[in-house]
């Protein structure tokens, strides 16, 4: 028997505990392993031109399994994957999509600002790879639940639970040798309609999921550095006589950004 299922009796709402799982690893191995998926992470881009091949639905199967494994607020798991690959429902959401960005894009929607910080991506309003890839996934959040008698059962930290589902199910897309592209043709109370989702269900990302297209090309673009991204506050390196000193934000070698 699992040790993680062996669950004592308890009332409802009472806590209730099992032994946690975790192995410990040497620092070696961890940096290893940290360096490794970093750099296979790096390899992770936004893709936009897809192949028509299919894709098992076992693979999306295991990506949506991944995502669920996210931390939610009072572990409410606020989310819902709406996996598409019916052609006749992937023409729906392209032509409603394709609407959508038509009106933002050229119908005056977007300001300047945004069409300006858009441009280096080279995006337009026609999006032909959400009829050409095998599935398209909608990912729904709950704005709140429903108890068993009707009534509403409140969930908490919605749009932060499902945006860190959202990134472990591309990474869980990425690390499988799959490509996605995180798409969200606003407003997209179209595809609560086309899908069908109860009002309380709103569109958070679509992913179209597939193959990228041979010779498919991604935007030049460059990412920022940790010295970009992160600030430091360590305790302060201990000087020769043991008592603490040096400068608060001194980088020792150790904490220099190789990517910088
Ligand atoms: C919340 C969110 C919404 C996005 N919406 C769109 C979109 O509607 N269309 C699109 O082409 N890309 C969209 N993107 C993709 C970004 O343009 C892309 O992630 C960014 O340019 C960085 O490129 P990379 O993902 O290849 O690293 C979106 C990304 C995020 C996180």
């Amino acid at each position: 028997m699992d040790p993680r299922s062996r669950e004592t009796p308890h009332a409802p709402g009472a806590p209730s505990f099992i032994p946690l799982t975790f192995a410990r690893l040497d620092e070696e191995e961890m940096l290893r392993r940290a360096r490794a998926f970093r750099l296979e992470m790096e390899g992770r881009r936004s893709v936009r031109h897809f192949a028509s091949d299919p894709v098992p639905r076992a693979l999306l199967e295991e990506a949506i399994l991944t995502a669920s494994t996210a931390p939610s607020g009072a572990h409410r798991q606020p989310w819902r994957f709406v996996a598409v690959s019916d052609p006749a429902i992937k023409r729906r959401i392209r032509t409603a999509a394709e609407e959508e960005e038509h009106r933002s894009y050229e119908g005056g929607r977007m300001s300047a600002e945004w069409l300006e910080a858009l441009a280096p991506l080279g995006t337009g309003w026609e999006k032909p790879y959400l009829e050409t890839v095998p599935w398209i996934v909608v990912l729904f959040e709950e704005v709140h639940g429903r108890n068993p008698d009707g009534t509403v059962r409140k969930n908490y930290y919605v749009k932060e639970s499902v945006g860190i589902a959202a990134g472990l199910f591309v990474t869980a897309i990425h690390r499988m040798g799959l490509a996605t592209l995180t798409h969200t043709p606003s407003p997209m109370r179209f595809l609560g309609e086309i899908l069908e989702r109860p009002e309380h269900e709103r569109p958070f990302v679509l992913f179209p999921i597939g193959y990228p297209a041979p010779g498919a090309e991604v935007p030049n673009l460059r990412r920022k550095s940790l010295a970009e991204v992160a600030l430091w506050r360590e305790a302060p390196a201990p000087t020769s006589a043991g008592a603490p000193g040096g400068a608060p934000d001194a980088a020792p070698e150790s904490r220099v950004d190789p990517h910088a």
